[in-house]
């Protein structure tokens, strides 16, 4: 299921994201903040445990997470949305995976993966600004569950319809958030009007 995460001030970041004169300092911080604000809504439904609380008053009630929380950024450019999550759930630990897209193929290449040993008691999310063709997170979900995830959700920045219907095809029970979905692809598998290459806007590497 898509949520779109819709909220005025995610909405002011990513118009400045889409500018190319935006630097990529400008570019970090900007998709840093705009992961920040996503945070609450990605969590929203986490099962929590009731815990007794000790106040400087009396014994009451509070809760605490049921479970662990695992960050799955895609490499390279899920590094970027990582620092917004890791700045809300420090807890968190952090699995890797690494996935190219093949520009000519657009198929997604992995070339590594590295998680905690456990994953079947944990909420697994992983990030990735970019969902085009879907193709990478796919191969994200399928690598994960194939790892023991079974609580998997996925996150990203913008979105192509093509993405979204395709991860909804492949997982018709992940939950899917995005900041916004544009209009289509290109020829090239570029998101329409999009950020361009996320991965090459954020770590400085455009030609
Ligand atoms: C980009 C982006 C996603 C992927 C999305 O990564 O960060 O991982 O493309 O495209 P898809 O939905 O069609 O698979 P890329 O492969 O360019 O690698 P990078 O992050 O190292 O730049
Ligand atoms: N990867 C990107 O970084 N941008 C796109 O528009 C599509 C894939």
């Amino acid at each position: 299921m898509l949520h779109t995460v819709d909220h005025p001030m995610i909405a002011e970041e990513l118009t400045r994201l889409r500018d190319p004169a935006c630097p990529s300092p400008e570019f970090r911080q900007r998709v840093r903040r705009i992961a920040s604000l996503m945070v609450p809504t990605v969590t929203a439904n986490f099962e929590t445990s009731v815990v007794p609380c000790n106040t400087p008053l009396e014994i009451t009630s509070g809760v605490k997470l049921t479970r662990g929380i695992i960050l799955v950024p895609i490499l390279r450019a899920g590094l970027g949305f990582l620092d917004g999550f890791l700045d809300l759930i420090p807890q968190a630990s952090v699995a890797h995976i690494g996935l190219a897209r093949n520009e000519t193929t657009l198929e997604a290449e992995s070339y590594y993966l590295k998680h905690p040993p456990v994953l079947d008691d944990k909420e697994v999310i992983i990030l990735d600004p970019m969902l085009a063709t879907g193709g990478s997170a796919i191969e994200a979900v399928s690598r994960l569950r194939g790892a023991g995830a079974n609580r998997i959700r996925f996150a990203c920045l913008v979105a192509a319809p093509e993405g979204v219907s395709s991860l909804e095809t492949a997982f018709p029970e992940l939950a899917i958030y995005t900041a916004c979905v544009d209009r289509c692809l290109n020829s090239s598998g570029y998101i329409l009007p999009g950020l361009g290459d996320a991965g090459d806007r954020l770590f400085g590497t455009c030609a």
